[in-house]
């Protein structure tokens, strides 16, 4: 009894906090110009699934700075291997190709 007030105690407690840590999605809009020369929209990152899948070492320094907006990417840094094309990510076998734009990309604008 004791216990299982304890433990709601604690979910109560730490449900929000949780909740408030995560961004779960991340739109990245720094490319405007470009990207509406292309037809593409905003990207929608999803943070939350990239961390269930992944360490956070595996991105963070290295391929992105843990930071809102503190990336420049582009499509040709992706092309190269940079950002989300680096090797193993979007250019690999292991997750949807580069050119599936309106994975990423919202809808065309
Ligand atoms: C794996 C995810 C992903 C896919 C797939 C993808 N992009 Fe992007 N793209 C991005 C990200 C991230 C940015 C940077 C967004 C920002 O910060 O504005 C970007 C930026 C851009 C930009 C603006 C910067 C630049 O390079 O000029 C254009 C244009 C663009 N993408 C076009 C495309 C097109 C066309 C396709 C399909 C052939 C595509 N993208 C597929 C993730 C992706
Ligand atoms: C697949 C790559 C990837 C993984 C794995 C990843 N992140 Fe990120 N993270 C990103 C990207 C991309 C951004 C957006 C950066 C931007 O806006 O330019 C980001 C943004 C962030 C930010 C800034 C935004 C915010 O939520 O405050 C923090 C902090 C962060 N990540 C922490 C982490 C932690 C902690 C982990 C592991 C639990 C992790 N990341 C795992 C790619 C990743």
């Amino acid at each position: 009894m004791v216990k299982s007030l304890l433990i709601g105690l604690f979910i109560l407690i730490a449900t929000p906090a949780v909740a408030l840590s995560e961004v779960d999605l991340i739109t990245l809009d720094s490319q405007g110009n470009s990207r509406d020369k292309a037809g593409v929209g905003p990207v929608v990152f999803p943070h939350k699934i990239h961390k269930e899948n992944h360490k956070c070492a595996a991105c963070h320094p290295k391929i992105f700075k843990a930071e809102l907006g503190a990336n420049n990417i582009t499509m040709k840094q992706n092309m190269n291997k940079m950002f989300c094309g680096s090797p193993g990510c979007h250019n690999s076998p292991k997750a949807f190709p580069l050119f599936h734009c309106n994975k990423c990309h919202t809808k065309e604008k």
